[in-house]
């Protein structure tokens, strides 16, 4: 082959290699459209269906209830079926779920669609990134976990985005039913990629294995390395429940992670994503219009700050990174709460508060939003690792129904200031916890990490 031919073989394969991991990630997407796009529909769907504070909790936590159900069971779905068709199934329950939620004439049928969504959502956010880090070269697999954070912002900003122009003809149906655009390109995307070739060396279908890797790296040597990597850390059997009952080190592990979703999660950041324009109306804007822009605001936001994550994780590390921003979160909450109390009322008090949101947001997007995920991902052995990875993606979501389904009752219950400064005093216990128990994971191997955690190093200093 002379040099230009080898030239754009290069080309194309890495042309390939992107769009794959581009389709892989649209699943990211939807995660942040799904669970946004509620925000802006929920005060239409409420007075549609004159529902009450505790029945909204319910349409809001319910895909939550389904995702933390869907992140369980998707383990089992891409062992069995592989990564891909994980996908596929996730993509046909996004669209028959959306479909359902835009014409729902009830309710109740608006309940079960939501849990469908979550479903979908669950599998999707379990098996998307697996096979992104499956299929993506070596050299990129680090950036995949940021790359799908920021996907779930850029969801949740598009869903910000379209809730507001439909907000003006209170277009609620369309809302919620405009997802089944990038389902359907999921679905029609996820028919195209190979299958993962892990997976199917760890069926025994080393052919076809070796077929994908040929197609998605630069030169056959690479792929046959990379086969042979795979068959060599395959000899590692995943032994996730047992390893739990018998090995307290591991145990420790799984706590930690458990951990880290639960703060992840009670930060509060889905109280402020969700019921975003709701905030923003109790700052003082009164206008539907004023909430809805504000609650673009706040996804912007979290859009560019999570590109300070993507700069300084690998420079600062884990620990000052997560220390810095969950003080900025308690601060800012801090703050809220106190212009919530003040009750001024003046336009400065009324944008005051709403710098407090968007500076609590950044706080987040640059730490704990991609931060946890990385952690979580590291600190697992290898043998136990997607039992522990599952069990911690199901807490996030666990935890994240318990906020959506408690934070109007706190309200009503505790008053806004007073709900405002909880969240607050939540974050404060969280810089103690990430001082005394989370290690600094930054440039060490992952071998290194497990040989420390199973020599049964205090979890803070698993990372030296
Ligand atoms: C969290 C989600 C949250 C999102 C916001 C993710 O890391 O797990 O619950 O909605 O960040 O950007």
């Amino acid at each position: 082959m002379g040099d230009n031919q080898l030239d754009s073989c290069e080309k194309q394969k890495k042309r390939t290699i992107t769009i794959i991991c581009f389709l892989g990630s649209i699943a990211g997407l939807l995660f942040g459209l799904d669970t946004g796009v509620m925000s802006g529909a929920l005060q239409f769907v409420a007075v549609e269906f004159s529902l009450s504070a505790a029945m909204q909790e319910r349409v809001m936590g319910s895909l939550m209830l389904g995702a933390a159900c869907g992140a369980i069971f998707a383990g089992w779905l891409s062992y069995y079926i592989g990564r891909k068709y994980s996908l596929l199934v996730a993509s046909v329950l996004f669209i028959i779920g959306s479909l359902f939620c835009a014409l729902t004439p009830n309710v109740e049928i608006l309940v079960s669609a939501r849990v469908l969504l979550g479903i979908a959502i669950g599998v999707a956010s379990y098996a998307a990134p697996l096979y992104l880090s499956e299929i993506a070269p070596e050299k990129v697999r680090g950036r995949m976990i940021s790359l799908y954070q920021l996907l779930i912002t850029v969801g949740l900003f598009t869903a910000f985005v379209s809730d507001t122009f439909l907000s003006y003809y209170g277009a609620w149906r369309w809302m919620l039913g405009i997802v089944i655009i990038p389902s359907v390109f999921l679905f029609l995307g996820v028919l195209v990629l190979p299958r993962s070739p892990r997976w199917l060396a760890s069926k025994g279908r080393s052919n076809e294995a070796k077929q994908v890797l040929e197609k998605i790296r630069l030169t056959k040597q690479e792929a046959e390395i990379e086969l042979y990597d795979i068959h060599e850390s395959m000899k590692v059997r995943q032994t996730g429940w047992m390893l739990f009952q018998n090995n307290p080190h591991f145990r420790r592990s799984v706590a930690l992670g458990v951990t880290l979703q639960i703060m992840q999660q009670f930060t509060g950041i889905n109280v402020v994503l969700y019921y975003a324009p709701k905030i923003i109306g109790m700052a003082g804007f009164s206008s539907v219009a004023e909430q809805m822009w504000g609650a673009v605001g706040v996804s912007i936001v979290n859009v560019l700050a999570t590109f300070i994550a993507i700069g300084v994780v690998d420079r600062w590390g884990r620990r000052p990174t997560l220390l810095l921003g969950f003080s900025v979160m308690a601060c800012s909450l801090c703050l809220l709460g106190l212009m919530l109390s003040l009750n001024i009322g003046t336009v400065w008090a009324c944008y005051f508060s709403v710098v407090m949101l968007l500076v609590f947001i950044a706080g987040f997007a640059m730490s704990a939003g991609p931060l946890i995920w990385v952690l979580c991902s590291e600190i697992q052995p290898l043998k136990g690792r997607d039992f522990g990875i599952t069990i911690s993606t199901a807490t996030n979501w666990l935890a994240n129904m318990v906020l959506a389904t408690t934070f109007l009752s706190l309200l009503e219950t505790f008053g806004s200031a007073n709900t405002f400064w909880i969240y607050a005093v939540l974050n404060i216990s969280f810089i103690i916890l990430t001082w005394r128990f989370v290690p600094e994971t930054k440039g060490i191997s992952l071998e290194r990490i497990e040989a420390n955690l199973m020599e049964g190093r205090k979890l803070r200093d698993i990372g030296q």
